[in-house]
Formats: C-alpha cells, structure tokens, sequence
C-alpha cells in the first residue's frame, strides 16, 4: 500500500471517529435524517429549493428536528405552537444570534444583528429606544414617510402611464426613510452620493445572498479556505462604512449636545457620556456597525414586502378596485393619507396583512442559539445548538390557515368586515430578537401603499398567474420575480 492510500484511510478514520461523538453518541435530540461524514445532512436539502426541502422535514420529523450542516448542529422549530413555545414561552434560553459567516465575517459580532449578551441588550436597549424618541410610531417619522411617499408618486407620475420595473423607484424610496432617521435628512434621488452608497448596500446584500455567500454560510470551515467572491465582503463593507463615517463626522462637527438631531447624534452623546468608561460599548465601531445594522435589515425588506404586494394586486383587480373603493371613502383624494386612516381601512388592513404572510419575506428567519441546556417537547437541546425558527412553516401552518398557499384578504375580516389579527402571522419574527424596526416598516408599508393606490391604478400587459405570485426564495429574501407595471393616474 503506498503513502497516498495510507494517508487516505488515516484521514477517513479520522473523519470517522470525529463525527462519531457529534452525530451518533445517544442524545435525546430531537429527531431528523441520518447525518453523513463531511456533509452531514446536506444531501436531504434539494438544490435551489431550501424552503420547499425543510417543510418537507418538517411534515416527515415533526414541529422540532434536527439537521447537520456539514458538522454543524441546527435544531429546526417549525409551525405556530412550537415557534410560540420557543421564541415567546421560553424567550430568553431560545433569545440568543446563530451564526451568519458570510456577515460575521465583516461585523465580528460589533452592532446588534449578530451579537449576543450584554453588547446586545444594551445597544438594542439604546437603538429602540432612539429610534422611539425619533418618532418610531410617531407623527414626526409620519411627515418624512408622507414626504417620502408623494416623491415617489412624482416619480411615477413621470413615466406617463409607460410600463416600468418598480425596483429601484422602492429602494431609493425605503432607504431614504432611513435616510431621514439616521442622518436627519433626505437625498435627491439623482445625487451621485445616494447613489454610489445604494450601489455598495446593494452589492453587499446581492453578495451575501448569492451562491457563493450562501455555501460560505452552510459550510464556513471548507469556504474559508475556497477563493471566490465572498472574500470581497470586507472590501464592499468598508465602502459603506467610508460614507457612516462621513455622516458621523459631519455630525460631530454641528453637534448640540443637549438637542440630538437624529441616531447618530444620540449615539454620540451617549459616547461622550460613557467616555471614561473602559468597557463601555458606546464606541465608534459599535455606532458604524450598528448603522450598517438598519440598513441592511431595513432596506430591501420593506421594499420587496411593497413590490411583492403590488404584483398580487396586479393578479387580482378586484382586490385593487376595493382598496381604491376604500380610499375614496375614507381619505378621498384631497389630502395625503395618514397612518391613523388605517383604524377605518379594514380592507386595506387585512390585504396589507395577507401580504405579509403571503410573501413571507424572511421565511427562514435568521438564526438563534439557545443560551443553556434545555428540555423542549421532551427533547434535550444542549447550550449554544443553532435554532432554525422557520417563518415559512407559521405561514404556511394548515391549523392556523386554511388553504395557506392561497391569497385571501378575507381571512383577516370577521363577519362584519372589520380587520381582526391573527398572531401566526409573525413576518418580523417573536420574542428577545423580535425585528425592532416593525414599527416604521408597517407605518411605510401602510403610507406607501395607500399614497400609490391613492395616485394611480395598477396595471400590467402581462396577466399573472398564481405560480407568478407565489414567493420565491433568492438568498435569505422571498421576493417577487421580475415585472413591470404601469401607473395610470386616477381622479377622485
Ligand atoms: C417588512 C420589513 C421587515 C421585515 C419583514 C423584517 C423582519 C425581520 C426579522 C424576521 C428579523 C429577525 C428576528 C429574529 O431573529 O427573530 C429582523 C431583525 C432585525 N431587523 Fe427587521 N424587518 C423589517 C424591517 C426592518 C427595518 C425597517 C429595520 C430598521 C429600521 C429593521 C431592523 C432590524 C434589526 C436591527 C434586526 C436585528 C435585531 C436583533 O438581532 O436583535 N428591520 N427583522
């Protein structure tokens, strides 16, 4: 036998033996496929279809199971009871990040999105409640989303009635909110800097969500070793770093301590408040992490939540011509709506709620870590197992929807037709991470639809089909396929 063989067979016995204890040493783990050396249970997760592969696991093992990717062990929760047990009932042990290679490869658990512990609690303290004090919920943010909104229906306007792709129109719209929130101001949609910033969110996300980010996800160990494109996340990070940090130093510059402008002010203040503090986690790295934070989480998702609900409302005219009924009689057509209106918009409310479980924006969630040992539904699931909460399979649960591959508004309208919730419809997830920016996503998404269906009706040349509508995963987003629409205008 010559070296190369020997060689071979050492290195399997050692495959071999290391895998032993992960994946077959007796546990009372909840069950799942039976792993393999190397890949785990990778070959169970079809090519392309991860939702479709998971929900299939989940119909075969159960509401909890487990799987490896590669050595790594995920437990996946799926439906409403048991994501309400974990993430709600038992909050705080199923509260903690998992890991995101592609992101932590940047971030190095800095910010809040993938921090764990006290840096967490405190920024995320701090970040929700600035963000209230900014009007979160409030009439101030109101006035910039309105704001916001009538440039975007100027923008429409523009195109006379000529089919277009709302892509761009959305984000530029979206990121200008945030705009507004951390940086105090807007930009012209046509400014060289909101454009060149744009672009760099814009790669970082495509990047994170493309082939090679996601295999860097399933399998760091290998990946990290692999040349290939998902090196370049630092190098695209530190450009949008670039422009934070421009904006912190600007504010530094006009900077009133006792009247904070905006995030970054605050943020500010809170570090010249802590500066004697050695420990503190106020400190520049964690403001330009945090700022990169919002924006990746609040751009693209409220944006194609918007895009996705505007093509079903292409699919179904008659959902539209009620919307449009709605408005006339609630708002009218001489001032701009308001989040208030919503109180009498039953309608729009239950489409506007069906589209968020419809398009399941994150369907895998992110994922979460369980902070110690823990019995769950009898299994036992030891501190610091990557949790899987699967968005999807709430979506999608037969005992809290009926036909839930269907869109249907009328699900969330009681007898008299009023508007009435439904808590399995969980699209900013449950619990400790529960998505802090759901209030001023669902204030934009309710402005931003009612200003557009206000304007203009929807239509398109192409009909859609139901298969059209239906999500489909790209990355770690849902989001519709490519359209165009046309926005003809209305008169009131
Ligand atoms: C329709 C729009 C949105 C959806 C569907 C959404 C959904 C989510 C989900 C599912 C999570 C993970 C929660 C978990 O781990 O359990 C999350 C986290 C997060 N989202 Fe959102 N989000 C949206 C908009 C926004 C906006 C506008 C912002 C910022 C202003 C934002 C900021 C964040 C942050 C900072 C986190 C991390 C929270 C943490 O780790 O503690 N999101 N979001």
């Amino acid at each position: 036998m010559d070296i190369t063989l020997t060689g071979i067979l050492i290195l399997i016995c050692i495959i071999i033996y290391s895998s032993w204890d992960t994946f077959y040493r007796k546990r009372n783990l909840p069950p799942g496929p039976t792993p393999l050396p190397l890949v785990g249970t990778l070959l169970h997760i079809r090519r392309g279809e991860l939702v479709n592969s998971l929900m299939k696991l989940w119909s075969q093992y159960g509401a909890v199971y487990t799987l490896y990717f590669g050595s790594r062990r995920v437990v996946v929760i799926c439906g409403y009871n048991a994501m309400k047990e974990a993430l709600i009932d038992q909050g705080e042990v199923f509260g903690a990040r998992g890991h995101m290679p592609i992101m932590e490869k940047y971030v190095q658990g800095y910010g809040i999105n993938l921090s764990n512990g006290e840096r967490w609690r405190l920024l995320r303290t701090f970040a929700v409640k600035t963000l209230k004090s900014f009007g979160f919920g409030k009439k101030s943010i109101e006035s910039k989303i309105q704001t916001e909104a009538q440039c975007l229906v100027e923008e429409f306007r523009n195109s006379n009635g000529q089919p277009l792709a709302p892509n761009k129109n959305l984000i530029d719209a979206f990121s200008n909110v945030l705009c507004a929130v951390m940086f105090g101001d807007r930009f012209e949609y046509k400014d060289e800097r909101f454009i060149k910033f744009l672009q760099v969110a814009e790669q970082i996300l495509s990047l994170a969500s493309s082939k090679w980010g996601q295999l860097y996800s399933i399998l760091p160990t290998i990946m990290k070793y692999v040349p290939g494109p998902h090196h370049d996340i630092i190098r695209i990070s530190e450009k949008l770093r670039d422009f934070f940090l421009e904006r912190v130093n600007a504010s530094m510059e006009t900077l009133d301590p006792t009247s904070p402008r905006h995030f970054i002010d605050s943020f500010l203040i809170k570090m010249a408040e802590e500066k004697n503090n050695p420990d503190t986690e106020f400190h520049l790295k964690n403001l330009l992490m945090t700022s990169h934070n919002l924006f990746v989480a609040g751009m693209e998702t409220v944006s194609v939540t918007l895009r996705s609900g505007l093509l079903i409302l292409l699919k179904y005219p008659e959902i539209q011509a009620k919307i449009h009924r709605e408005i006339d009689q609630v708002i009218g057509g001489d001032r701009a709506p308001n989040y208030e209106d919503r109180v009498e918009m039953h309608y729009t409310q239950a489409v506007i709620q069906e589209i968020h479980r419809f398009s399941d924006v994150i369907p895998l969630n992110l994922p979460h870590m369980v902070t110690r040992d823990i019995q769950f539904r009898g299994y036992d699931i030891p501190k610091g197992t990557e949790i899987y909460p699967l968005l999807c399979t709430v979506h999608r649960d037969p005992k809290q929807f009926s036909s839930p591959w269907k869109f249907d508004p009328n699900r969330f309208l009681d007898e008299n037709g009023r508007f009435k919730k439904n808590e399995a419809v969980m699209p900013f997830s449950a619990g400790k991470r529960m998505c802090p920016g759901e209030v001023l996503a669902r204030m934009e998404l309710f402005i931003f639809f009612t200003t557009i269906l206000q304007n203009f009706k929807l239509t398109s040349m192409k009909e859609f089909t139901e298969t059209d509508i239906a999500p489909k995963m790209a990355g770690f987003l849902n989001a519709p396929i490519h359209y165009e629409l046309s926005f003809l205008p209305r008169k009131i």
